[in-house]
């Protein structure tokens, strides 16, 4: 039997069911549907209902023996580093019940880049341009901060609500990679995998590179320039013998600019070889505009405010516990306006 001290069970109680601030209590959102399958843990569309904000509420089981908190500490503290870019995915709160992490996030109401090359096949080259010059700057803004993302995919870049790049999901990026850092260990998605990390090397801020060049040949065709395989030794040898396919329709800078992001060493990959900003491809782009986020989007998506949308109910648990808390992890943005 645990005995325990009759004050100390009061204050155990009070702990439990007390009310906590809006933002940190899974009582204050109203959910409506699901958004996607993140790393970790699934992803909801929700509105904070005193503002009737709509959030994407990112829900990560906590696994037993706490197996799975150093990635969401780690997911934590990316998330409070990326509010220093524009083109990452913030996080306005993070707290906890008894069984889940839950991370609110801005929603981008754009979709994701995924949807938007299924349904478009090929995307216009000013658009292509104008996304991968984003991305360009998330992805020097994490190199520079010594973070790599390693799970770069049309999936985990999303539109927002004026029509700019998010890269969002940092459930397995790997941190502390500064210069000469390399890491070991196969991660993200087949088909966006870098031929080092395939081939079970150490690899660095080159394998994201490597995913964004597949991202860029994925934007200009609609298909994918190596076949995806779960067998990482199937993917590496496909890659070592398929010669790319690059369509005609191509312009000259693009054709120019792939094969140097697709280039299978990674020591001669543009990105870790040289300052990809400089490429012909990016010619006419403003890059100090570009960072302020005042050019001109390709387009700007309709949202459907809170009160249109129907309310399911999920049903989690808010019960908090001292037994399995995840420590240092509660925060709430101080930019976030949730104030009534
Ligand atoms: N899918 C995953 N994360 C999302 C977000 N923050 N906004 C919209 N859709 C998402």
């Amino acid at each position: 039997m645990c005995l325990i001290p009759q004050d100390e069970s009061a204050k155990k109680k009070s702990r439990v069911e007390g009310r906590r601030p809006p933002p940190l209590d899974i009582r204050s959102y109203k959910f409506h549907r699901k958004l996607g399958e993140g790393s970790g843990g699934k992803v909801m569309l929700a509105s904070f209902a005193p503002k009737k904000q709509l959030v994407a509420i990112k829900i990560v089981p906590k696994k037993p023996n706490r197996c799975n908190y150093p990635w969401i500490s780690m997911e934590a503290w990316l998330s409070k580093i990326a509010r220093e870019c524009p083109f990452l995915c913030h996080s306005h709160a993070t707290f906890q019940s008894k069984a889940q992490a839950f991370f609110v996030l801005e929603y981008a109401g754009g979709g994701t880049l995924y949807r938007m090359i299924s349904r478009k096949k090929n995307l216009p080259t000013k658009s292509i341009q104008f996304y991968t010059a984003e991305m360009v700057v998330a992805l020097q803004f994490l190199h520079s901060n010594g973070i790599i993302h390693r799970d770069l995919k049309p999936d985990n870049i999303l539109v927002d609500n004026d029509g700019h790049i998010k890269i969002c999901d940092f459930g397995i990026a790997a941190a502390g990679m500064f210069a000469g850092w390399k890491i070991r260990g196969l991660a993200g998605t087949p088909g966006y995998r870098a031929p080092e990390m395939l081939s079970l090397e150490a690899y660095d801020a080159g394998a994201d590179w490597w995913s964004l060049g597949v991202i860029m040949y994925e934007m200009a065709t609609g298909r994918k320039p190596f076949v995806p395989s779960l067998d990482p030794a199937k993917e590496f040898l496909d890659m070592k013998l398929t010669k790319v396919d690059y369509p005609s329709h191509m312009s000259q800078e693009m054709l120019d600019l792939l094969p140097k992001l697709l280039e299978m060493d990674n020591n001669n990959r543009l990105g870790v070889n040289g300052n990809i900003r400089e490429h012909q491809f990016f010619a006419g782009i403003n890059w100090s505009e570009l960072e302020k986020r005042t050019t001109q989007t390709p387009f700007k998506p309709k949202i459907q405010p809170a009160d249109k949308l129907k309310e399911i109910k999920p049903g989690f648990c808010a019960e908090t516990s001292e037994e399995n808390k995840l420590e240092d992890f509660t925060y709430v943005d101080y930019n976030w306006n949730w104030q009534e």
